[in-house]
């Protein structure tokens, strides 16, 4: 099981508070998975369980702060978008075929592939009973949200058109499958707490700042760090194709005029057939070496503190210095 990680908090009272929150999402999120039927209850429960960073609803509850946090309206909007989370999760390992997720066996390694997407939707399906309680508007978001999230992945999985520029396409896939969520997990915080619309615009071009930054931190966490600590199995992108920002700054470079040995043996490994374990762990140990790894790193925490600089309009005080905290977190973390 991974574990949920603690945004540095240097205020007690706030560290209390929203640890008491997250445990009633928590309660709330396991009544939200469970079913009658057998099957549809173990296969939903699956991943809720294994654990997770719990990184959306922290960030709905801490948005929250900046109004009246206590409201039930918030515990609901922070359920939805780790439900709708969860639901991606098993659906973009069906399609990246990764074996593990939340060092748990991915559930299509359990149940196959038509189990592991229909409880995708199962999930999706509680989303939106959930959020249906949060009246039309949410549902409006919720909704914009997962279609961005869907053409994300499918950007990604069908790649740039000739005339794009492959770095540009990819930034907006990492926007679009990722920080769309994270953008909304901020933004619903905000608007269930009750807060001015300004404050709710500020938290959400906060949240498509740190959703990019957190993605391409993902990809150079699925290059230098250890399976036992992330739960998830090294190198499973590279193996299928799916492009990363390493991969493509690799390529540009390698196939650029100044291209090195170094640049051109490296991509030779990417392109070679990865389906053998020695070939992936050498393709992995060439990237994650290459300076490209390190240009991700820097776009990463160039990005993240862009994010930190939108919050400018808010008060100072402990709650603007937690999401400080939560954007550095987001890109300096090893899983
Ligand atoms: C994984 O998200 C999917 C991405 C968008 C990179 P997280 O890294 O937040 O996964 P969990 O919830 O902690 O398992
Ligand atoms: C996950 O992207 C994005 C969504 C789930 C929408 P990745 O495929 O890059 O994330 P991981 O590395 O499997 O968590
Ligand atoms: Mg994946
Ligand atoms: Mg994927």
């Amino acid at each position: 099981m991974t574990s949920t990680t603690a945004i540095p908090l240097a205020d007690p009272a706030l560290a209390e508070r929203l640890t008491a929150r997250l445990a009633l999402v928590e309660e709330r999120l396991r009544d939200a998975v469970a079913h009658a039927d057998a099957l549809a209850d173990t296969a939903s429960r699956h991943l809720v369980n294994a654990g997770g960073k719990r990184l959306r609803p922290v960030l709905t509850l801490l948005t929250a702060e900046l109004g009246d946090g206590s409201r039930r309206e918030v515990l609901d909007a922070a359920v939805v978008v780790e439900l709708t989370h969860l639901a991606t999760l098993y659906h973009d390992d069906v399609m990246d075929s990764a074996p593990l997720r939340r060092g748990a066996p991915s559930a299509h390694e359990v149940w196959g592939n038509s189990v592991a997407i229909l409880t995708g939707d199962l999930l999706f399906a509680r989303a939106s009973s959930t959020v249906a309680g949060l009246g039309p508007e949410a549902v409006r978001i919720q909704s914009a949200t997962f279609e961005r999230l869907c053409l994300g992945q499918l950007h990604e999985t069908v790649g740039p058109r000739p005339d794009e520029d492959p770095v540009e396409h990819y930034l907006q896939v990492l926007a679009d499958k990722t920080a769309s969520l994270i953008a909304t997990s901020a933004r619903l915080g905000a608007m269930f707490a009750g807060c001015p619309p300004q404050v709710v615009a500020t938290v959400t071009a906060f949240g498509e700042r740190i959703g990019v930054a957190f993605q391409l931190a993902d990809d150079v966490i699925d290059l230098t760090s250890d399976g036992s600590v992330t739960g998830k199995t090294p190198g499973t992108d590279l193996r299928e194709g799916v492009p990363t920002m390493p991969a493509l700054l690799l390529r540009a470079r390698a196939t650029g005029p100044d291209a090195t040995d170094e640049d051109r043996a490296a991509l030779a490994l990417l392109d070679a057939d990865l389906s053998g374990d020695e070939a992936l762990a050498a393709a992995v140990a060439a990237l994650s070496q290459h300076p490209v790894v390190e240009l991700t790193r820097q776009r990463a925490v160039a990005l993240a503190h862009s994010a930190s600089a939108e919050l400018a309009p808010l008060p100072d005080g402990p709650v603007k210095d937690a999401l400080v905290a939560f954007a550095d977190l987001l890109v300096d973390r090893a899983s």
